[in-house]
């Protein structure tokens, strides 16, 4: 039976998993990145780390499953997204990679809006710029380090790097593709428009292909490299988003993926684009010919709840915390969660929005905090639902969750119960890297398309269905909406009295 390989090159680490034609997972491996913060705000990672990782990572999954190369039929590659790799004519990295949680871009995310006209950027890419994307990166660099900018032959996202190592083309994906804003979302093709109005050359932008479509082979040299065979196809892929979502069959137009990891995502899979009208939802083109999706980041949801257990309560595990907010009641008495710790993406792309708990009174113990923790971050994923809806996407028949914190019983209750829709869990939980072996299986034949794929390979585990409590919720998320407004300049201010 064939097998095909899955390579996520993430923030954090890079996973190698190796899937077999039905979709039974062999064996995962991971190999830790770390990351610099050169200065405040900078988010920076080498790419030759990328892809030591990922040699590092498919050598071990092969000895670990007994596996030879010539058993992968296809490789799919997914990762983090936006990150800008730039490379001279010779394809040599001229500098440290600058990532999708970067910050130092504001003023140049502001010059694309001046030079394009903020409606026309976000009709043309689907986006408005956003400090994360790869576009006001590429202008920070010509900016600031002309010596670079001159020699750039090529620009590269991170798992396109990998793909550039593992078989010599430049090549990426249109869902990866469409995070750098320089995409024409609608036409799924580079914009000659924005990128004739930034004036970055087309010839850098590598070419784009649909995720389930071979872009190359593995070469004789990364074949030595890894212990895979020369001529291995590879595939498109996708972004980690749309690759985790294809992982969990959210590819048909009225389910979502909801990931409950460090930041929160809600993907709706849409089978026309949907543009939101101020951009504040991102408009990307998904995995696979003819979709796209709408999403919505936020940025610290179960991450959230890491730094609360980890300041408040650090000798408590998750259950035992957890548990105790179930017996506090829906609503906490009051309290309001806002979970802006690093600043907010969706709906409030502001750097600068800060956390707080709104509503402390004597009577609220830590089970009360818990809870208000749990109930913030729904109620900011709850905006991204509303956003949705606002943009026209009101058919949502399913979510299906993921991430650590979706393994939460009260948690997806909550979550039910704010968003006021089913919650199902799904049997694929190996995220996007999975999705990418189910791309790779798509475009070596063993499948007609990504449908019939997650058709064969998703099931569902579980439901979690809205109760009682969705009406009381419908009084507290108001309140909760009244706060970011009320706040934002403040946040704004305060900022200026930290330095
Ligand atoms: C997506 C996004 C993150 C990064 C890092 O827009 O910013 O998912 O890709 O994982």
């Amino acid at each position: 039976m064939a097998k095909f390989l899955g390579i996520d090159s993430s923030t954090t680490s890079v996973k190698a998993l190796l899937a077999d034609e039905q979709g039974q997972v062999i064996g995962t491996t991971l190999t830790e990145l770390s990351l610099s913060t050169p200065k405040p705000l900078w988010s920076e990672q080498n790419p030759h780390d990328w892809w030591d990782a990922t040699v590092s990572s498919i050598r071990q999954l092969l000895a670990q499953t007994n596996t030879k190369g010539d058993e992968i039929a296809a490789i799919g590659l997914t990762g983090q997204m936006h990150g800008l790799t730039m490379l001279d004519k010779n394809g040599e990295v001229l500098r440290p990679a600058i990532l999708w949680n970067d910050q130092r871009t504001a003023s140049q995310c502001d010059e694309i809006r001046w030079f394009i006209g903020r409606e026309r950027l976000i009709q043309l890419t689907g986006n408005d710029a956003l400090t994360g994307f790869t576009a006001p990166k590429i202008l920070w660099v010509r900016e600031h380090e002309p010596e670079v900018f001159t020699k750039t032959h090529h620009v590269l996202l991170p798992k396109d790097y990998v793909r550039y190592r593992l078989t010599g083309d430049y090549a990426t994906d249109l869902s990866d593709a469409s995070g750098t804003l320089l995409l024409d979302v609608k036409n799924r093709q580079w914009s000659t428009e924005v990128l004739k109005a930034l004036e970055i050359p087309l010839a850098w932008m590598p070419k784009v292909y649909e995720g389930t479509a071979v872009t190359g082979s593995v070469s004789a040299l990364a074949a030595a490299a890894t212990g895979l065979k020369a001529g291995t196809p590879v595939v498109g892929g996708g972004g980690d988003q749309a690759a985790q979502a294809v992982g969990v069959g959210a590819v048909e137009s009225g389910i979502i993926a909801l990931t409950l990891g460090t930041s929160g995502v809600i993907f709706a899979s849409t089978d026309k684009p949907f543009i939101e009208a101020e951009g504040r939802m991102h408009a990307f083109c998904h995995a696979m010919p003819n979709r796209w999706h709408m999403m919505g980041v936020m940025l610290s949801a179960a991450g959230s709840l890491r730094w609360y257990r980890d300041t408040i309560a650090p000798q408590i595990d998750f259950d035992t915390l957890v548990n105790a907010a179930a017996t506090v009641p829906v609503g906490s008495e009051g309290l309001l969660f806002l979970p802006y710790l690093t600043g907010e993406r969706t709906p409030h792309p502001d750097s600068l929005a800060r956390g707080g708990f709104i509503g402390l009174t004597l009577r609220h113990t830590q089970a009360h905090l818990t809870r208000a923790v749990l109930e913030g971050v729904a109620f900011g994923l709850r905006d991204g639902f509303e956003l949705m809806k606002g943009a026209g996407l009101t058919d949502i028949k399913q979510v299906r969750v993921s991430g650590g914190g979706a393994k939460s019983p009260l948690w997806r209750q909550i979550l039910a119960d704010v968003l006021g829709v089913e919650l199902v869990t799904v049997n694929t939980t190996e995220g996007a890297a999975y999705g990418a072996a189910l791309l790779a299986s798509v475009g070596a034949g063993v499948y007609p398309d990504v449908d019939a794929a997650c058709r064969q390979t998703v099931k569902l585990t579980g439901q979690t269905r809205p109760s009682a409590a969705v009406a009381m919720y419908n009084d507290y998320y108001p309140r909760y909406r009244a706060l970011y407004p009320a706040l934002a300049s403040e946040f704004a201010a305060m900022a200026k009295v930290v330095g």
